[in-house]
């Protein structure tokens, strides 16, 4: 990376987000509730949540686009939370948002803005994917950006197909990644390999809805819903080895590591994994429980006992004892 990218903290990420979409018209709304209103989950997952009325046509939007930084958890990569640099259960995405208004050019060139100008990224730091039929996609990124085409790289469903769940708002997507080593060429780009790349920035062009047998019925509008990921970016701009050693996170693990008498830097792997799971589970906890979240054995009260008794084992395995805090 060049010495000129900024270091940002997180508020400072997430101000200049806002303010980015703000100047382009659209309104800055404040996080919604980590509760979902929607049935068809038990926590926010993505920013679009609080938004599928509205992509479903069920609801008419105050504004025709919006900006957010919403809360959200996500316990389905419990397991790698710790263990690989960017795995989380509690993360704020950074969204922009479009109901029937701008589509797909417009949200690819103020991506590339955002990245490239206020962000400050250099363009040889990014490569992108597109769904692999979406040709208007891949048109646009290699002949209005300017991205060369072997850096533009074309992803079946799993990977360039957004979907809330089996039902409901979705569409093809394309997304902005972070190269590390761009010094090792374009030959066999491999997006999947994470200690070249980070995705950080997800465009869904959401002008489909999914019915319960998979039937892909067009929206009444065509929308856009973005996700970029504010601990990435983080880790990208504050330029640390992994999401957990960003400003957003390491003073929770300093904390812990201080309680146990650790010093985080010269603790071994093991330990790390424990203080990167309490630094990451803590941040959960903290945000259910203010937002009215009891714990207990059923539906989301149960997600936040088990994200607890989580804390406190590894608080456990790193030696604290009794109470953690006197
Ligand atoms: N809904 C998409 C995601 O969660 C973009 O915000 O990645």
């Amino acid at each position: 990376m060049t010495t000129t990218t900024p270091f940002l903290t997180g508020q400072e990420i997430r101000d200049r987000f806002l303010q980015f979409y703000s100047q382009y018209k659209h309104q800055i709304l404040p996080s919604a509730s980590l509760v979902p209103e929607d049935p068809t989950v038990l926590l926010t997952i993505a920013g679009m949540l609080p938004f599928k009325p509205i992509f479903l046509g069920q609801k008419q939007s105050d504004f025709p686009r919006a900006t957010t930084s919403q809360k959200c958890i996500r316990t389905n990569d419990i397991e790698n939370v710790g263990r690989t640099a960017r795995h989380h259960t509690f993360f704020e995405m950074l969204g922009n948002f479009s109901f029937g208004d701008y589509f797909k050019e417009q949200a690819i060139k103020w991506a590339w803005e955002l990245s490239t100008k206020v962000y400050q990224l250099p363009p040889e730091n990014i490569v992108v994917s597109v769904f692999e039929n979406d040709d208007e996609a891949f048109k646009m990124w290699e002949e209005i950006i300017g991205v060369p085409p072997q850096r533009i790289k074309r992803m079946g469903e799993k990977d360039n197909f957004w979907k809330a769940g089996p039902t409901g708002p979705c569409g093809p997507c394309s997304e902005l990644y972070y190269d590390f080593h761009p010094e090792l060429g374009d030959d066999d780009i491999d997006l999947e390999d994470d200690s070249r790349f980070i995705e950080f920035y997800n465009l869904v062009f959401m002008e489909y809805n999914r019915d319960a047998d998979g039937k892909l019925t067009p929206l009444q509008n065509r929308n856009i819903d973005t996700g970029m990921g504010l601990e990435r970016m983080a880790q990208i701009l504050q330029k640390v080895p992994n999401n957990y050693e960003t400003d957003l996170i390491f003073p929770i693990i300093e904390t812990a590591a201080n309680i146990a008498n650790i010093n985080y830097q010269k603790a071994t792997e093991k330990t790390k994994v424990s203080l990167k799971v309490i630094g990451d589970h803590v941040r959960s906890v903290v945000h259910m429980i203010s937002d009215n979240i009891t714990a207990s054995n059923t539906d989301r009260g149960y997600v936040l006992r088990r994200l607890i008794r989580r804390v406190v084992r590894h608080g456990r395995l790193i030696g604290i004892e009794g109470k953690f805090i006197n």
